[in-house]
């Protein structure tokens, strides 16, 4: 079905709909910066795992990371490399199998590492060990989203590593940016370098994490590459990898949503939608932030506007927070008409539920011609298949 993106007007259903062209312009940009910085730029598929797109990114980056057994797998099986494996915890009955997708380990302690490097490298002996550090510095301020907050259960602090790593150590992963830009990431680089670049001399690779939002439009690219280059003229042995997520499919797509109905109280009008902010947008909620709808304007945050084309956006879900706004459109909303989210590409399909039972949105590829191909519809086995 060919379909006006500008207007989606041909969806009846809710639907997240992934723009090609648009996922093909990060994925120019991110492959640029690879190769001006010479470092190697993977997918995060906590961000973004739409398996069936892969033949697009394998055109331009080599390897993906994972945090748990099933991205591992994913990454191996579905994107055809073995994986950059994160995970705070493994576990003796997931080991063997993580161990075997992945090209890269890291642990997050030295007691993770003690327990499972042996029988890991046992399971394939290509892997590549790496610890998890904590920089303790981390311009982040949603609590929620800062890695080296006080207390923080990621990575190992300078002071509590021993002076010669252990034997098989052969990289640091660092992660504590979130849709940061370069300045903090240079920034942040100084506060690294200063706690430990002493190990450096003991490592062949070094792992600055996500949150680089590379393909954000103020994002200064070349000061990032200057960055980059500078460190590798200062450390030369040293392989540098960046496993952004939300880059690779930021501003690429819309979720499609369909008004179901209009009520009213108190004076404030809600428009029901056939979608939810806690199932279906839920860092809307978690981070949280409001999205952007499409030819409407935010003109509240707590939803207490009232005005003659003011509305909240509520969900079909029970949850009574489950609403966001209000938004002001240029006319009353009818039912069935479109509400059009931005951007809502990453982190939502990858942690999407189907609480309530409520008809999770299919998944679409638009491709450059404008011709809409269906990757995915959820029926009612996927809810009845999820539980027992
Ligand atoms: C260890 C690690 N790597 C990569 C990422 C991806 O981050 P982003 O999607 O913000 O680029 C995250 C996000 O939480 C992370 O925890």
């Amino acid at each position: 079905m060919k379909v006006n993106p500008l207007t989606y007007s041909e969806l009846s259903r809710p639907m997240y709909v992934l723009e090609e062209a648009r996922l093909k312009e990060n994925l120019k940009l991110i492959a640029y910066v690879a190769k001006e910085a010479d470092v190697e730029i993977i997918l995060a598929f906590k961000a973004y795992a739409l398996w069936r797109t892969f033949p697009l990114f394998r055109d331009y980056i080599k390897a993906t990371t994972a945090s748990s057994l099933y991205e591992a797998r994913l990454g191996f099986e579905e994107f055809g490399a073995p994986t950059h494996t994160f995970s705070p915890g493994y576990t003796d009955y997931e080991i063997d199998g993580i161990a075997r997708c992945s090209s890269h380990l890291v642990f997050n302690s030295l007691t993770q590492y003690e327990r499972y490097h042996i029988r890991a490298k046992m399971e394939n002996e290509k892997l590549s060990f790496g610890l998890r550090v904590n920089p303790e510095y981390s311009e982040v301020e949603t609590l929620i989203y800062n890695p080296c907050a006080p207390g923080t259960r990621f990575g190992i602090s300078a002071g509590k590593l021993p002076e010669k790593l252990p034997e098989h150590v052969d990289g640091f992963h660092i992660h504590c940016h979130c849709e940061s830009g370069s300045d903090v990431f240079e920034r942040t680089l100084s506060h690294i370098e200063e706690k430990f670049a002493k190990w450096f001399p003991q490592l062949k690779w070094i792992n600055f994490g996500g949150g680089h939002l590379m393909t954000r439009k103020d994002y200064d690219i070349q000061r990032l590459i200057r960055t980059l280059l500078e460190f590798h003229k200062r450390y030369p042995w040293l392989k540098v990898i960046l496993e952004p997520g939300s880059a690779f499919v930021w501003q690429t797509g819309p979720l499609v949503a369909q008004v179901v109905d209009v009520v009213e109280d108190h004076g404030i009008k809600t428009a029901i939608l056939n979608a939810s902010f806690t199932c279906h947008m839920p860092d809307c909620l978690e981070m949280p932030y409001h999205p952007t709808v499409r030819n409407a304007r935010l003109v509240d945050e707590d939803g207490s506007a009232k005005g003659e084309y003011t509305y909240r956006l509520g969900a079909n879900s029970c949850l009574s927070g489950d609403w966001m706004g209000s938004w002001s459109f240029d006319h009353a909303l009818q039912v069935g008409e479109n509400i059009i989210f931005e951007d809502m590409l990453h982190y939502t399909t990858v942690k999407t539920n189907m609480f309530n039972g409520i008809t999770h949105p299919s998944i679409a590829l638009l491709h450059t011609d404008n011709e809409l191909e269906i990757l995915r519809e959820y029926t009612y086995e996927d809810y009845r298949d999820r539980m027992d």
